[in-house]
Order: C-alpha cells, then sequence, then structure tokens
C-alpha cells in the first residue's frame, strides 16, 4: 500500500513510499482511510524535533474510514462499520494525567497517512453521521486537545469571557467552536486580520492581532478587566502577555509550545493576581467521549482548511509549517 513514511536521509524527511501492510495481532482492527488530517506534531517529527525518531514509521495521528478486517478477539459489530479513531493509546486509569506507557498513534507507531491502519478496537468509535469523511478525520487529535483544556483543565463555565489564542490553528479552531458550544463568550487572536474576520463571522465578540503589542491594552479594556480563561498552543516570550489579559482569579492553560519557552516569565504578576498557569496534553478515553457527544449534540462541523491528495504530502506538510492554515489540513490517499 501507499504510505507516507518518514524518511530522515531525503532533503523532504517524508516520502510516498509503497510499504506492506502490516500484520492484525488479537484485539486489532485494519482501517481502510478515507481521509486523513496533519497536526503539527507530523510536522515536528519531519523537522527530527522528537526523541528516538527512526525513518521507516508511517506519520499520521488523526484518521478516518471503514474497518475492512478484524483480529482475533474483536467483536464483529465493528467490521465494516465508517469509524473514527482516538490517536491516544493507552491512557491509563488516572483521569489526571496519562499513565507511562501512553502514545499517540503515528510514530512510534505506525499511523494514518497510508492506504489502511492497523490499530486496537477499543480506539474505534462510530464516525458522527453529520460529519463528512474530512470532516471526521480532523476531529480526533485536535478535537480531545480542545475539549480537554477547556473543560477538565480550564472548568469553563457558561458565560465566562474565553480568548482562544492563534485562532488558525487546529486545536485552536476546536477551542473556539467548542467554547462557544459551552455557551461562553469567546475572543480570538491571530498574526492574520483574514483569520480574525473569520473568527468574527464564526461567533467570537473580539479578535486581536497578536503581533501587534497594543493588542494587551484593548483586550482588557474589551474584556471588562481580563479574560476567565485563556487557551494557548504558542507559550514563547508572548506568554507574558496572555498573563497581562488574564482576569485576576483567571486561568490560562496551554496544551504547545509552537513559539518555544518563555524567556522570562512575569512571576510577580501570576501570584499578585491568584492566576492558575495550567498544562494540558490530549486527553483520556472519558474526554474523547464526551468531546464527541458535544460535537454529536450541537452538530459541529469540524473547519477544513485544504485537502491534498496522498502524493502532494509535502505541499500540505509545508502549509502547515508556514502557519498559513486556518483550520485542519486534509490528506487522503
Ligand atoms: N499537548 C497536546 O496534546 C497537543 C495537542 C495538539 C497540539 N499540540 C501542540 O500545540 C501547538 C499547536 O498545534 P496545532 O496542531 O493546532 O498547530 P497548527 O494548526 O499548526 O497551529 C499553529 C498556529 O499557532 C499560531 N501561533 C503561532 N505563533 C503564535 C503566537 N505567538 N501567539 C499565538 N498563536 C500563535 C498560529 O495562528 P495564526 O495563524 O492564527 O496566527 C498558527 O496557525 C503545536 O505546538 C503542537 O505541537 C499539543
Amino acid at each position: 500500500m501507499k504510505a507516507i513514511v518518514l524518511n530522515l536521509d531525503s532533503k523532504e524527511k517524508i516520502k510516498l513510499t509503497d510499504v506492506p501492510e502490516s500484520i492484525l495481532g488479537p484485539g486489532e482492527v485494519r482501517v481502510k482511510i478515507k481521509a486523513a488530517a496533519l497536526n503539527h506534531r507530523d510536522e515536528w517529527s519531519r523537522q527530527g524535533l522528537y526523541p528516538n525518531l527512526k525513518s521507516g514509521v508511517i506519520l499520521g495521528s488523526d484518521g478516518a474510514g471503514v474497518v475492512s478486517e478484524i483480529g482475533k478477539g474483536v467483536d464483529s459489530f465493528w467490521l465494516r462499520k465508517e469509524v473514527i479513531i482516538n490517536a491516544a493509546i493507552n491512557w491509563g486509569d488516572n483521569q489526571s494525567f496519562q499513565g507511562k506507557n501512553f502514545e499517540i498513534l503515528g510514530m512510534p507507531r505506525n499511523g494514518t497517512f497510508a492506504e489502511s491502519v492497523v490499530v486496537p478496537a477499543d480506539r474505534l468509535h462510530q464516525k458522527p453521521d453529520h460529519l463528512t469523511w474530512e470532516e471526521a478525520a480532523a476531529l480526533p487529535l485536535a478535537g480531545l486537545t480542545a475539549y480537554r483544556a477547556l473543560t477538565y483543565q480550564g472548568h469553563l463555565e457558561e458565560d465566562e469571557n474565553v480568548l482562544v489564542t492563534g485562532f488558525g490553528g487546529g486545536v485552536a479552531q476546536f477551542a473556539a467552536q467548542f467554547a462557544l458550544a459551552l455557551g461562553a463568550k469567546v475572543s480570538i487572536s491571530s498574526s492574520s486580520s483574514d483569520k480574525i474576520k473569520k473568527g468574527l463571522k464564526k461567533g467570537a465578540s473580539f479578535g486581536y492581532d497578536y503581533t501587534n503589542p497594543k493588542w494587551v491594552d484593548q483586550a482588557i479594556v474589551d474584556s471588562r478587566g481580563g479574560f476567565d480563561l485563556i487557551i494557548d498552543g504558542a507559550a514563547g516570550d508572548s506568554f507574558n502577555q496572555l498573563i497581562q489579559v488574564c482576569k485576576p482569579g483567571g486561568r490560562v492553560v496551554f496544551y504547545g509550545a509552537t513559539r518555544g519557552n518563555p524567556g522570562k516569565l512575569e512571576a510577580r504578576r501570576v501570584f499578585w493576581n491568584q492566576l492558575k498557569i495550567i498544562g494540558s496534553t490530549m486527553g483520556s478515553d472519558k474526554d474523547f467521549r464526551k468531546m464527541l457527544q458535544l460535537v454529536e449534540r450541537k452538530e459541529i462541523h469540524p473547519v477544513i482548511d485544504k485537502v491534498f491528495p496522498l502524493d502532494q504530502a509535502i505541499d500540505a506538510f509545508d502549509r502547515m509549517r508556514a502557519g498559513e492554515q486556518m483550520g485542519k489540513i486534509i490528506l487522503k490517499p
């Protein structure tokens, strides 16, 4: 079958390759991929930024498709079912944090950028009827991350004032949509005026250009003293701006560090204003089920940026690297 394989010796670091299909183990299923979606993790892998990266692994955490084969011990109910795959494997029993055996589909385990993928059957969920294949593929990793950041970690309550930074990002898209669906007032930030316009159209109250430091003063005025909850995936030096626009007693939940570590942290403002700075990563099986229920109940449609055929994966990865996307980038075998 055709697959996008990490190839650290090649110029582009990923390559469309013919690979044999994996053999199915007990408790596993084969899913014929109808659509897969990129996460920044795939591009970080391509850039060699994770430890123990090995050439030959098929990248891709997100996918949706049809179960074509089931392994020993798997309920025949799943055969030929339309499914989405929860990429969070072996979370463990504790809702607060993932266990030692936690892994994410698509490195080190072969992932979804292929004609088919083999996953444990307990990672399957039926595809929500209201979603297209592309939308279904877009949902799992980013949707789960956004949902946990807002709810379990962020303790979001109705009518609260929420800021979602970097609205163009995959997780940010879900965070904004979910927060609106949960009854919050949502503001956004972005480096692109076009993306801000789109966010306002989708129901955001205010939009800010985070590349202009003046946004901080305006946001404090608009939010009447700061946001109750901020959801961020960038970190970096602008993290201190988030501390400035967080209301006394408020929460900043961050799930990523696209801009690296902050060079300094305004510690005094954090303790004086009784702020809570909280880290969040993907989510438990319970978080995933609840996220899916919200998506189904509110008929939420993930925002699709652009669809690429598998053989144009390099263009798709380059688009993510350049930060051009607004929503999820899709690959179709
Ligand atoms: N912990 C986890 O479980 C988890 C899960 C998923 C992702 N992540 C991490 O979270 C980050 C985002 O992931 P993603 O898949 O959503 O990536 P993505 O779709 O590539 O989003 C990146 C976005 O970051 C925004 N950004 C860049 N610099 C910024 C800044 N200084 N302030 C605010 N926003 C900024 C940009 O938004 P604009 O285009 O609007 O400017 C860009 O579109 C990555 O670092 C990823 O590794 C972590």
